[in-house]
């Protein structure tokens, strides 16, 4: 048998497989917030996984549909998250998000001094060093970005 937890949706995303921990920076960058809440958004936090990692969140979204930068985005800090579009109460589509080589115009550097951060029309531009644990440096000054999702735009 399923275990059910949250209400069936008709139409909207499941956004799966979230590194546990992981949900509330999610909702961060949907830009969840008292002023923009217009459907039912369920969130699970720390439920068993079937799948490699022991433990997950889930985040549900009625009506709504991501546009590719929020996929990326959410790839940042949820590498193994999975994007489920529900249409009818069914799956109708489901990928895995996918890290860049390069993630450019989706987080800030940390280093104040770095030409991104100068006002100067540069996007900050990081390269991935490693991918399990993330790893990610400033493609200008070198700087590691320790705390990826404080620093995402
Ligand atoms: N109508 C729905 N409303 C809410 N959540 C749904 C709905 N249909 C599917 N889901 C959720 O979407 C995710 C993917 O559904 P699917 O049936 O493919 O599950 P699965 O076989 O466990 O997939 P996976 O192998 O990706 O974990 C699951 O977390 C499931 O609970
Ligand atoms: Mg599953
Ligand atoms: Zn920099």
């Amino acid at each position: 048998m399923k275990e059910i937890r949250v209400a069936p949706i008709r139409n909207g995303t499941v956004i799966d497989h979230i590194t546990a921990g992981q949900a509330l920076n999610v909702l961060k960058i949907l830009g969840v917030n008292e002023h923009s809440i217009d459907s039912t958004i369920s969130v699970v936090i720390k439920v068993p996984s079937q799948k490699g990692m022991k433990w997950k969140d889930v985040v549900k979204l009625e009506d709504r549909e991501l546009d590719p930068e929020t996929v990326d985005k959410i790839a940042l800090i949820a590498p193994n998250a999975t994007i489920v579009i529900i249409r009818d109460y069914y799956v109708a589509e489901k990928y895995k998000v996918k890290l860049a080589d390069k993630i450019v115009g989706l987080a800030r550097c940390s280093n104040p001094h770095c030409i991104t951060n100068m006002g100067e029309p540069v996007a900050p531009e990081f390269n991935v060093v490693s991918r399990d644990p993330l790893k990610l440096r400033c493609a200008y000054c070198d700087r590691k970005l320790t705390n990826i999702s404080d620093n995402l735009l």
